[in-house]
């Protein structure tokens, strides 16, 4: 029973655009309890934004400080911690979250997740080329590894609120 370990940190994973801050926040305010975004956490930590760190020393680079900044931010236990797209994509990352938090797949559809990621794109993945083939393509790349979640849930029409309505109603 997923209720069981409540205590532990909730991680949310899912692609760009699927609202994974959004949704984090609300959740956290409505179960009580701190909310942290990884990008946020890995920009302070390095003193720069993600693009820069992509830019100047490459995704590698960026994996291997996002895998040291969850890890950090699973063991210090905050409430709610909401995860760039790729970090579960990445084994070790993966195996950690799985082990020592309650992962919870934020899933929509590719129409979505387009619309959402065009307000704003500062999103070093999706600058050079189509966003919807680079989505599309992520999208049948990751859908498997982020199936292995223990919850899953849709993040599709309703508000975001609705999404958090459903996650505590999966995990309680
Ligand atoms: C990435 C998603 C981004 C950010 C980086 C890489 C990815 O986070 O970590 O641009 O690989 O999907 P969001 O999912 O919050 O946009």
């Amino acid at each position: 029973r997923i209720a069981a370990r409540i205590d532990r940190p909730v991680v949310l994973i899912g692609l760009m655009g699927a609202g994974k801050s959004t949704v984090g926040r609300r959740l956290a305010a409505m179960l009580g309890r701190d909310f942290i975004d990884a990008d946020d956490a890995i920009e302070d930590a390095a003193q720069r934004k993600v693009s820069e760190i992509f830019e100047e020393f490459g995704e590698a680079y960026f994996r291997d400080g996002e895998r040291r900044v969850i890890a950090r931010l699973i063991e210090e236990k905050h409430g709610v911690i909401a995860t760039g797209g790729g970090a579960f994509v990445d084994a070790e990352t993966r195996a950690l979250i799985l082990d020592q938090a309650i992962a919870v797949w934020i899933d929509c559809d590719l129409e979505t997740l387009v619309e959402r990621t065009s307000r704003r794109n500062h999103r070093p993945l999706l600058r050079n080329g189509d966003p919807r083939e680079i989505l599309g393509k992520l999208m049948k790349e990751r859908n498997p590894l982020y199936s292995q979640a223990p919850v899953r849930v849709l993040s599709e029409d309703g508000p975001h609120k609705d999404t958090a309505r459903s996650i505590i109603e999966a995990i309680d």
